[in-house]
């Protein structure tokens, strides 16, 4: 049987008409997401919380031709969740894609946190998911959509201090296979994407707290047998096969964007 679809032949972007949602999309990871998905045709309603660097990044998509809006609400707060779904939808007409990528890490293991630390980086890292994607199903359910969340290498092989960090992307990883099911008969697809280290905001700044940050960097780059830690554009790449046509037949996986780095023992 051959299969016609948008992104055979040369049919023009593989995303046109389509209108995604980037969560964190202000600058790192997500940015680099809404870039490549912008890149191929969609409409981007690009979401955090930083408001100056959200603006700046929607000023950087429109000046690459990019269709992106922004929108400001904390992932972890229902209310705001539920008002930015409601205006992005307003906005756009629908929502095709949804990138659960807002996060954040405290380098904290369980005797430097306190609960105060494990509720946000929970809240922010899990229960955000939870919400949005919550909010979002009405508008999934009608489009048939995608889901992509964003896991870590840290979700399945663990990292030493950062217990709520850890357990918020091993908890994403075991949710993308439980949203994967309980959304299938809707046509919804969910997967997970777990980097190794990437070339962000966050990384820079934990970069930056070393004794010796080239020696850091050094080491970093070593671990990861492609030589190098990735550009935020390579993740965005992923959340592009996974929320396209590309992935029709793909659901519940947690695919290693990471250079090798959780290989060998
Ligand atoms: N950088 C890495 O090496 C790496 C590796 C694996 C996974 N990740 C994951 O990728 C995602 C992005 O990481 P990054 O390195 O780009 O981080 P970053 O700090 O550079 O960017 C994260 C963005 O999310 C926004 N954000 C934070 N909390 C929010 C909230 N409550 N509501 C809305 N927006 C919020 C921030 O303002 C920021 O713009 C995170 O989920 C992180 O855990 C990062």
């Amino acid at each position: 049987m051959t299969e016609s679809h948008s992104l055979a032949g040369g049919a023009g972007p593989i995303l046109a008409e389509r209108v995604a949602v980037v969560t964190g999309a202000a600058k790192g990871i997500g940015l680099g997401c809404a870039r490549i998905l912008g890149a191929a045709g969609a409409a981007i309603a690009l979401w955090d919380i930083d408001e100056a660097a959200l603006n700046s990044a929607a000023e950087q998509l429109r000046s690459q031709g990019i269709k992106a809006q922004p929108f400001i609400a904390d992932v972890s707060q229902s209310s705001a969740v539920d008002a930015a779904i409601a205006a992005i939808a307003g906005e756009f007409g629908k929502i095709d894609i949804l990138v659960n990528n807002a996060g954040t890490h405290d380098g904290k293991g369980i005797e430097e946190a306190d609960e105060a630390d494990w509720s946000r980086i929970i809240d922010t890292n899990l229960k955000g998911v939870f919400l949005v994607s919550k909010a979002a199903l009405p508008h999934l359910k009608e489009t048939r959509g995608a889901i992509v969340n964003m896991g870590s290498m840290v979700g399945l092989v663990g990292q030493g201090k950062s217990g709520a960090y850890s357990a918020s992307k091993g908890g994403i990883i075991a949710m993308t296979k439980n949203l994967a099911l309980d959304l299938a008969p809707y046509g919804i697809r969910v997967n997970c994407i777990c980097p190794g280290w990437v070339e962000t905001p966050l990384v820079n700044q934990w970069f930056a707290l070393q004794p010796d940050e080239a020696e850091a960097r050094a080491y970093v780059d070593s671990i990861h047998p492609l030589g190098r830690i990735a550009a935020a554009d390579e993740i965005g790449k992923a959340a592009l096969f996974l929320a396209s046509d590309l992935a029709s037949y793909v659901t519940g996986v947690a695919i290693e964007v990471d250079g090798g780095v959780t290989l060998g023992y």
